[in-house]
């Protein structure tokens, strides 16, 4: 019934990394070509956690946005906007808040983790607790059915279902849902399906609260439903509807394959990062002040490969020749460490080589971003406000 939809949002917290690049930003560029794309830049989400210090946010954003368009992310593919530039955002928020149980959002694994671990800050605070409901609404809004995010954010997904789920349990219905909701009476046997069907009369015909309560009983006592067809018992008691909000799936981004200069994972808060746009002087000051295999002390010992991070950015940059040099170039002596480094930085230049270009054009057009930005922000508000429509509609807040 829905179109096949990708929404995905990033906080602005400043220059992007190659992590970003060879996660997230290389999948976003793949997925432009394959469907339509929403791609925002979450600021509201930013002050969740940095209300304190709002500064930089604007900066940032815009920051973020030449990055991604220097990544490769095109405006004429895909749409990109700022979601405090669409309010309807922060409406379904409101309205969902109406029926977002407590007990979801404290559950939430993230929650009580975000909140010890930036435990110099206040974060009891009621924007903070709803930072899930408030990405809920921000895919839920655009009837999006793929999210691409890291797995880090699988639980903010798993709400979103939830409460998406529990929206239209309340008020709406899926289109097929009758057919379903028919086979699903059927699995529940002869004899209990037979009982629910006369109590859905009498609750329809008669109108018997007591006639719900006891169909609601019976299904609690069968094991063997699935989750789905549990609504559906409890929807088709009450009478029938549409689907209003679509249940996204995530669409997993792979682990990113990047190294830092440490040789954990690139990150920002470890301070082991390449920026996307870092100068060519930097990069090579980064990468040969690089830790190396211990062992070698003098150029004339040798080294293990498997015990150097520089080894792990041969594995994401260089081929099989190269790979080869380094192997047999270490372990001999053969090579110098800085030998060694020479193909990295030129690959990580190469690599920039382009983004490099793409963002000094953007960092020379301020105009052309905002335009970029403008026209996403409409572009995603229509969209967001037909939603609306039906969300209100469902509410009793039509009005017309
Ligand atoms: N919470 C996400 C993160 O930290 C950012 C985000 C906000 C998001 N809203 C979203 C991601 C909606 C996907 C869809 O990475
Ligand atoms: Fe690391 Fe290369 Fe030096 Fe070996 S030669 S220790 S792989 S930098």
């Amino acid at each position: 019934m829905y179109a096949e939809r990708v929404v995905s949002g990033m906080r602005p917290t400043g220059a992007l990394h190659l992590g970003h690049y060879h996660g997230v930003l290389t999948n976003w560029v793949r997925l432009q070509h394959e469907y339509p794309c929403f791609f925002f830049v979450a600021d509201w989400h930013a002050l969740t956690t940095q209300y304190d210090n709002p500064s930089s946010i604007n900066r940032n954003a815009i920051d973020m946005v030449v990055d991604w368009l220097a990544a490769g992310v095109d405006p004429e593919q895909a749409t990109i906007f700022i979601q405090s530039r669409v309010p309807e955002h922060a409406e379904l928020h409101l309205l969902l808040s109406m029926m977002a149980p407590l007990g979801w959002l404290e559950r939430v694994p993230t929650y009580k983790e975000q909140q010890e671990k930036l435990s110099s800050k206040d974060l009891s605070t009621y924007g903070f607790l709803g930072y899930p409901l408030l990405m809920a609404a921000d895919i839920l809004i655009y009837r999006a059915d793929k999210v691409p995010v890291g797995d880090d954010q699988v639980p903010h997904l798993e709400f979103a279902r939830e409460t998406a789920r529990r929206f239209n349990h309340l008020y709406g219905r899926e289109p097929d849902f009758e057919e379903k909701a028919k086979e699903a009476v059927k699995k529940l046997g002869n004899k209990k399906a037979r009982l629910y069907a006369e109590l859905r009369t009498r609750f329809q015909q008669e109108g018997e609260r007591e006639a719900v309560e006891q169909a609601h009983a019976l299904l609690e006592e069968v094991q063997h439903l699935s989750v789905l067809d549990r609504e559906r018992l409890f929807g088709y008691l009450e009478g029938t509807g549409k689907m209003i909000l679509v249940e996204p799936e995530a669409l997993l981004t792979k682990a990113s394959r990047m190294p830092g200069l440490d040789g954990a994972k690139m990150s920002k808060s470890y301070g082991n990062f390449i920026t996307l746009r870092e100068t060519a002087e930097s990069v090579g000051k980064k990468i040969r002040a690089m830790p190396t295999d211990p062992a070698r002390i003098r150029r004339t010992d040798p080294g293990d490969p498997l015990k150097c991070p520089v080894w792990q950015l041969h594995l994401v940059y260089s081929d099989d020749a190269c790979r080869q040099w380094v192997e047999a170039g270490c372990k001999s002596a053969g090579i110098g460490c800085i030998d060694c480094k020479g193909p990295v930085i030129d690959a990580i230049l190469k690599e920039q080589g382009p983004m490099r270009e793409r963002a000094r054009f953007y960092e020379e057009e301020p105009d052309l971003v905002r335009n970029i930005l403008a026209d996403g922000c409409e572009k995603a508000r229509d969209l967001a406000k037909e939603t609306m429509r039906d969300v209100r509609e469902a509410l009793g807040l039509g009005y017309s």
